[in-house]
């Protein structure tokens, strides 16, 4: 009887908060894995694994639906999980679940087009290159390359690697560290395309806590494609056509980490705009 959130840390609380702000009535149970994280550098085994741990303890705690408000998780694990073990885990516990992932949304907004529909050859090509700023784990996986590739192939995307910025976004690092940190990932990109990219993705969960960041640092207007206004536009949707899901309507809000109990950083806690402390993960 409720929506599942799940990052490794602290990144969903952005998928987090446009959520509660479309659905204020919806109860939410947020997991960070912080024990974990990061899961950028991990192999994919160990992504799968913890991701399945992860959303298997939201079902158990009562969650209908599961966001995994987590790109290097989506992107490893999500059809991994829908292949091979959602149907009879559903089965299992006798009520309808389900795992709904960001990055569908996400391509969705950067293309302009369903997931369902793809590539019209007659289309007139437009360049125009979509920088994608992830982890190491989603920019290796390729899935925003192949996915928009299938449906949009004027689109040229080039995926940057920006390592260093959970651990810090999650220690708490000073805005002025992380803004010389980001700078160096946009310069990065920029010596490989060899110009700016003309639009870029946010495509780590925690990069939208320092979005302000990455707009400074890239050309003034570059559009950014915002995941947490993707996902709530598509969760809204998916609940419309899914009336089996049963997401609460109390309105309750519950913080669970793996990791250290305890209020957040203050960085993350002016990003949230309120006070916010995580219990200890049943
Ligand atoms: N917020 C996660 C993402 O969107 C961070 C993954 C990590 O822990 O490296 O990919």
């Amino acid at each position: 009887m409720s929506i599942g959130l799940f990052d490794s840390g602290v990144g969903g609380l952005s998928v987090a908060r446009a959520l509660v702000r479309r659905l204020p009535q919806a109860e939410f149970l947020y997991l960070a894995d912080q024990a974990h994280a990061p899961y950028g550098g991990r192999p994919g085994e160990e992504v799968v694994d913890l991701t399945r741990a992860a959303v298997t303890r939201l079902f158990s705690a009562g969650a209908d639906l599961v966001v995994q408000a987590c790109n290097t998780a989506s992107a490893i694990a999500q059809r991994r999980q829908q292949q091979t073990w959602l149907q009879d885990y559903a089965r299992a516990i006798g009520r309808p679940v389900n795992i709904l992932g960001i990055i569908v949304p996400t391509i969705e907004a950067a293309t302009g087009m369903g997931w369902t529909q793809h590539a019209d050859p007659a289309a007139q090509a437009r360049p125009d290159v979509l920088g994608v700023f992830a982890t190491r784990g989603t920019v290796q996986s390729r899935v925003y390359e192949i996915e928009i590739a299938k449906r949009r192939p004027d689109i040229t995307v080039c995926g940057q690697p920006c390592p260093d910025l959970v651990p810090m976004i999650e220690g708490g690092t000073s805005l002025a560290d992380l803004a010389v940190a980001v700078q160096g990932y946009v310069a990065e990109m920029i010596a490989r395309i060899g110009r700016a990219p003309d639009r870029a993705i946010l495509g780590c969960t925690h990069y939208e806590i320092i979005a302000g960041l990455f707009r400074d640092a890239l050309p003034p207007g570059t559009p950014l494609i915002h995941q947490p206004a993707a996902t709530a536009e598509a969760l809204t949707g998916y609940l419309a056509r899914h009336s089996e899901f049963n997401i609460g309507n109390s309105g309750s809000r519950r913080f669970w980490t793996t990791g250290e109990p305890g209020p957040q950083n203050a960085m993350v806690q002016a990003f949230w705009g309120a006070p916010l402390s995580f219990e200890p993960a049943q």
